[in-house]
């Protein structure tokens, strides 16, 4: 049994945040391979990710589904998890209390799975890694921190809801077998940051 099982055993019977923790069906860890270079990070589990224990298992999951195929991959060989492991009740946004508690757990699977771009989806997943940035104007840019390039790109249940937002989510996935090539090692992208279309230097922390 991995560590990284082991640690998704521990997230499943999690009960921090009892309201989350009395409302769910199931909590949804994560999926995906434990050595993937590329780890995507939403929101929250929805209905059917409650209910099944997957993410990204509904509509969005189709359309994430289809993004990962499109860069020649598929779902086995990425990790995708969220920001909050448990479904809020009525769909309602996570909480920053909620956030902040699970938090632990995702940096404990970003320690053990070592991805080389962590996809943020969505606007509580860029926040959490980069407070105060705005979607609209990062997606499809990446800034590498501690070795790790992180990529921004809009929730894939955003085009569901904006149509026009498909082909900009589609453009966005495809660059990131560019950003993967410059990862051959990070250092190297790191002494060329130019040729990266980086979120603004002081954003570095
Ligand atoms: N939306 C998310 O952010 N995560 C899921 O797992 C499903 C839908």
């Amino acid at each position: 049994m991995s560590v990284l099982y082991e640690l998704c055993q521990e997230i499943s019977s999690c009960r921090k945040c009892p309201v989350l923790a009395e409302n769910r069906t199931r909590v949804v860890p994560g999926s995906g391979a434990e050595d993937a270079d590329i780890m995507l990070i939403g929101e929250a589990p929805g209905w059917h990710e409650d209910q099944q224990g997957i993410p990204f298992v509904g509509q969005a999951g189709v359309f994430l589904n289809e993004l990962i195929s499109s860069i020649g991959m598929n779902r086995e060989q990425v990790y995708i998890t969220n920001v909050v492991k448990c479904r809020p009740p009525n769909n309602r946004d996570p909480l920053p209390e909620e956030i902040q508690t699970c938090r632990t757990w995702l940096n404990q699977q970003i320690e053990l799975i070592q991805p080389k771009i962590i996809v943020t989806l969505g606007r509580y997943s860029l926040a959490m890694f980069f407070p105060g940035k705005s979607i609209g104007k990062v997606h499809g840019t990446s800034q590498i921190r501690d070795d790790i390039i992180y990529y921004a790109m809009y929730h894939p249940a955003a085009a569901l809801h904006q149509q026009s937002l498909r082909k900009i989510i589609q453009d966005d996935m495809l660059r990131i077998p560019s950003l993967l090539n410059k990862t051959g090692s990070v250092s190297q992208a790191e002494q060329q940051p130019e040729q990266l279309n980086m979120f603004e230097v002081q954003n570095l922390e």
